[in-house]
């Protein structure tokens, strides 16, 4: 047990107690981002006079070679430290002696690890971000391939409208765009810098925030010492953000999972990503999506996890804080890894065609457009309404669709009906006459098309 306190204790830590306290299990992830806030710390502490230049670089060489060496495997990481804190600080002295003991002036392992935290979570949005514009760079491309692609909408499940699987992959387009906007907006407020707060109440030592802020690239310091050390807002955001993200995918995934089907047979999922059953020979099963969706579960209940112990925690710093790694750790992970498998699977899935086009073209996807054709004959869509409900009826009695109706039939049922009933409800016209912003036309669909290229390439400049 090293530990950097019991100086007051009579006794020793009791063993049980200790690893119960103890963070290194999983803090270890941190010692880039402890290292590199200690550094910017010394260098502080060196501009304003607290320590010496000499000492200064001897702890800065002192931390790259403890860097170097757990990377190398030189150096292990081991229970034996309470957290990633002690084990640097402890060895750091091993190495340089007296020079180290100075590097903690000033400082709180209470706002350490709220720099610790913050760096280490800024980065992850960053990669999250970048992970999901490769996404929206792969649905833009299947969009701008299937443009024509006609294939049913559903609302219910149930066959609504035609549309196309451009329109259809340009809805989650959106969802994803919405949700990078949310992480460029959570990095605006996550990065400011709470190191010089010391463990609640700032210091009497001449600390320059500003400086340690600016080398850490973040906009500024934090604004109070004691919300500095206790806020996990911007973890409850991102991981709030991370949670919408999940659900957007485990969405897709369930159309995915219903579209592989054999029911469907809309998509095929490629070999590489699926899998296969241990007793039916037969079997290529979608368990890519099904993880993703499953996987949304346990990145919802770290959300649940943090917002829960944060609720009753008093000001300032309480080790409840401990508790929000893992599950971060483990949700950061997770979603990343969901996000970069999900965009493999989509690349590599196979769409057919045909086989939408034809489902688009039974279950009356054109009823609507049929009605619209009596108002724009004079009738109130009220009564259009009705009249092609009995249409409908009249075509399940019989097995047919709307179109494959000949004229004596519609005239039998409305006599309105005339030899261009059959151009105005055609799939073609169904999808192409939907001129408004944000439909299913090729004209609309290439307007958003044009718009995402603008959004992507403001990010993959
Ligand atoms: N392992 C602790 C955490 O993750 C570090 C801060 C410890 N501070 C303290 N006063 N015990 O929150």
């Amino acid at each position: 047990m090293a530990q950097l306190w019991g100086g007051r204790f009579t006794k020793e830590t009791d063993k049980e107690v200790y690893s119960f306290n103890a963070s290194i299990n999983f803090d270890k992830r941190l010692i880039d981002v402890d290292i590199m806030g200690s550094i910017a710390h010394v260098k502080m502490l060196c501009k304003q006079n607290i320590v010496s230049e000499t000492e200064k670089e001897s702890i800065i060489n002192g931390l790259n070679s403890i860097l170097s060496d757990v990377k190398e495997g030189k150096l292990l990481i081991t229970e034996e430290y309470e957290d990633v804190h002690s084990f640097v600080e402890a060895n750091l002295i091993d190495r340089i002696g007296d020079a180290g003991k100075k590097l903690h002036t000033g400082r709180s392992r209470n706002d350490q690890v709220a720099l610790d935290m913050r760096l280490y979570s800024r980065d992850y949005v960053t990669k999250t971000k970048a992970l999901l514009i490769t996404l929206l760079s792969e649905i833009n491309e299947v969009m701008k391939a299937n443009i024509d692609t006609y294939m049913p909408g559903f609302t219910h499940l149930q066959k609504a409208q035609p549309i196309t699987l451009a329109h259809h992959f340009g809805a989650y387009f959106e969802m994803f765009r919405r949700d990078v906007l949310r992480l460029d907006d959570i990095y605006e407020r996550m990065n400011y810098c709470p190191l010089g707060a010391g463990a609640l109440a700032g210091t009497t030592y001449p600390l320059d925030r500003e400086f340690v802020a600016e080398q850490l690239s973040f906009y500024g310091p934090t604004l109070n010492s004691m919300d500095s050390v206790s806020d996990r807002d911007y973890l409850i955001e991102y991981l709030s953000a991370l949670s919408i993200i999940m659900m957007h995918l485990s969405r897709f995934c369930e159309e995915i999972i219903i579209w592989n089907s054999n029911e469907y047979r809309f998509v095929e999922i490629d070999d590489t990503f699926s899998t296969g059953s241990s007793i039916m020979p037969q079997k290529k099963n979608p368990d890519i999506a099904e993880l993703v969706r499953g996987k949304t579960g346990r990145v919802y209940g770290a959300l649940t996890s943090l917002l829960t112990t944060m609720k009753g925690i008093p000001l300032a710093y309480n080790k409840d804080m401990q508790e929000d790694k893992e599950v971060s750790f483990d949700a950061f992970d997770t979603v990343n890894n969901c996000i970069h498998l999900f965009t493999g699977m989509i690349a590599t899935m196979k769409f057919n065609n045909e086989i939408m086009e034809k489902s688009a073209m039974n279950g009356f996807t054109n009823a609507t457009d049929a009605a619209d054709y009596l108002v724009k004959k004079g009738m109130p869509f009220r009564d259009a309404h009705s009249v092609i409900g009995r249409l409908v009826l009249y075509c399940i009695e019989n097995n047919k669709a709307i179109h494959e109706l000949k004229i004596l039939e519609l005239k039998s049922i409305c006599d309105m009906f005339d030899m261009d009933v059959y151009d105005a409800i055609s799939l073609e016209t169904c999808v192409e006459k939907r001129l408004t912003t944000g439909g299913p036309s090729r004209d609309a669909m290439s307007k958003e098309i044009e718009a995402n290229d603008k959004f992507l390439n403001k990010y993959l400049d």
